[in-house]
């Protein structure tokens, strides 16, 4: 229901996906995929390089037969030498991959998402944690040609492990018993930009630089689009943004709830960029932890929004009782008493599974919408809706996702982010009841910094200036 709207909004404004995605089958934008002949390599074989532009976590250099990949919060450094050449030997390689690869499998869902927006699923022999996977076309390939991993089954798995090229997996998740494992760390970068780069990383096994680098030339435009006309819109009235979860007594936490507030890097840089400012719940660490509800109430007094990331499904009146909101009092808390309080988890595939660990990963640009659109209702014309937040408050419905929705398994997902330039952003409307409450100042309990990720060179001019200057530069910078 919620994509219908999408749809009738992306017609709207007359926004064709941003991103051309690849048709299946279609070779376009990937290179050199014959190995190279029994004569030997010789001369440059990367026609087309990735240039790493915001990402902190990875590097890529080029060699004429060979890559060298590093995972730099794992460690991980990976030789990805084209098939046929001469395997060179790199002082401290985790791994040797000859590439363009065939065959890959994939424990994380990122990893899979950030296949699929590249097309190349249909080298995808296995997939874990399967029952999660949300996208319709690889639930439709799991139901046909992916193995799921046997996860029941070590060594089915290590069979299937060995078995394929290269297998991409989260650090922690390796069992360190296969020689083809590849780490991968997008989920600790500290940018939104940052973590969809991270498509050149997985491209480099399959010689897709070129299609990596216009998908994502394609996703940052859009994004700084979208922040540079945020930032110049709602300068002056810009809620405070807090990211929750609740955590029932269980037998993971000694039968003790608690409560997060989260601190990851990545929300505050999407936070900002929608012109919104993120509760600073301080101390250091992904997030701060409280033991007792009156003390994570506490902490929230001064959000207008809440998005919760509990690990339950539940209804708003749930939500109140689990931070420990007495009825009556949901006046004291500006999100509560304007119902601003929102969940990631509209998309959900049959079994459960969450869209939010896939395709927000990917393709920032959609992501940083929808923020802007829980942040600023109203920012553009017609009832936009966002496509993963689901306002939990107005009890808005999932939308199930099958693999009998997938119309072309092997086509490149679609970026589903609307033009930004397309969009004519709304003025924000302090009469608007959402943004009752929400306090102009400006104070050190939140963080109100307005660089950018994509704005370094501004973000100082701007700091330099001077809180007053703000405004009428950002104006006069935007134009
Ligand atoms: C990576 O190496 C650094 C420096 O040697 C070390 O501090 C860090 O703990 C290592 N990280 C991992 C995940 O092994
Ligand atoms: C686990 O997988 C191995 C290898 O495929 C197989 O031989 C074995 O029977 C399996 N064990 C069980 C309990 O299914
Ligand atoms: C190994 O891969 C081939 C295809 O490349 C497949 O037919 C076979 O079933 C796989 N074996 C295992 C144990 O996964
Ligand atoms: C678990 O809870 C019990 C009872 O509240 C307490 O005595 C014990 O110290 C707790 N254990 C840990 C590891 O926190
Ligand atoms: C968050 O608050 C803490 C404690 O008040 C402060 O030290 C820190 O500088 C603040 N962080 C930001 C990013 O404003
Ligand atoms: C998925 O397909 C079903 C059955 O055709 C349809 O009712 C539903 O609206 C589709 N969902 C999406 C998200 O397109």
């Amino acid at each position: 229901m919620k994509l219908a709207v999408l749809a009738a909004l992306a017609a709207a404004i007359a926004a064709p996906a941003p991103a051309r995605a690849q048709s299946a089958g279609s070779t376009q934008g990937l290179q050199d995929t014959g190995c190279v002949g029994s004569d030997g390599a010789s001369g440059a074989l990367f026609a087309t390089k990735a240039e790493v532009k915001y990402a902190k976590l990875f590097s890529i250099a080029y060699h004429d037969t060979y890559k060298v990949l590093s995972d730099k919060a794992a460690n991980g450094t990976y030789v990805l030498y084209q098939c046929g050449s001469q395997r060179p030997s790199v002082a401290g390689a985790s791994a040797y991959i000859p590439v363009p690869v065939k065959s890959v499998a994939a424990w994380s869902t990122s990893a899979a998402a950030f296949i699929e927006a590249l097309g190349v699923q249909d080298r995808v022999q296995n997939l874990g944690t399967s029952p999660s996977i949300t996208s319709a076309c690889l639930q439709q390939l799991l139901a046909t040609v992916i193995k799921p991993f046997d996860e029941g089954n070590a060594t089915s798995v290590d069979e299937q492990e060995r078995n394929t090229t290269v297998v991409f997996n989260m650090p922690g998740g390796d069992e360190g018993n296969t020689d083809n494992t590849v780490l991968s760390s997008e989920y600790l970068e500290t940018s939104a930009l940052g973590r969809s780069e991270w498509i050149k990383y997985f491209a480099a096994f399959f010689n897709a630089e070129e299609r990596a680098n216009s998908l994502f030339d394609s996703i940052s435009a859009n994004y700084n689009c979208f922040a540079d006309k945020a930032d110049s819109k709602y300068n002056q009235l810009r809620p405070v943004v807090a990211w929750t979860s609740y955590a029932a007594p269980s037998s993971f936490n000694n039968n003790t709830a608690y409560w997060q507030i989260s601190n990851a890097g990545f929300k505050y840089d999407l936070v900002r960029d929608a012109g919104a400012r993120m509760l600073n719940a301080s101390a250091g660490g992904p997030a701060a932890m409280f033991t007792s509800s009156a003390a994570f109430l506490a902490a929230l007094t001064k959000a207008d929004i809440v998005i919760d990331e509990s690990f339950v499904s539940y209804t708003y009146d749930d939500l109140l009782k689990n931070y420990g909101v007495a009825s009556g009092d949901a006046k004291k808390y500006p999100w509560a008493a304007a119902g601003r309080v929102y969940r990631p988890d509209g998309i959900q595939s049959t079994a459960g599974g969450l869209d939010w660990f896939e395709a927000p990963v990917v393709y920032a640009d959609a992501l940083l919408q929808d923020v802007i659109a829980v942040a600023h209702p109203g920012f553009a014309k017609g009832n936009y809706s966002p496509i993963w937040f689901r306002d939990l408050s107005e009890s808005e419905p999932v939308v199930v996702v099958g693999a009998s929705n997938c119309t072309d398994m092997y086509a490149a997902r679609r970026d589903p982010a609307a033009t930004c330039s397309a969009i004519d952003f709304q003025n924000a409307d302090p009469a608007h009841p959402d943004y009752s409450g929400v306090s102009a100042s400006q104070t050190g309990d939140v963080v109100h910094d307005v660089s950018r990720s994509g704005a370094a060179s501004r973000a100082a001019a701007l700091q330099a200036a001077g809180s007053a200057a703000i405004a009428i530069l950002a104006a006069v910078c935007l134009i």
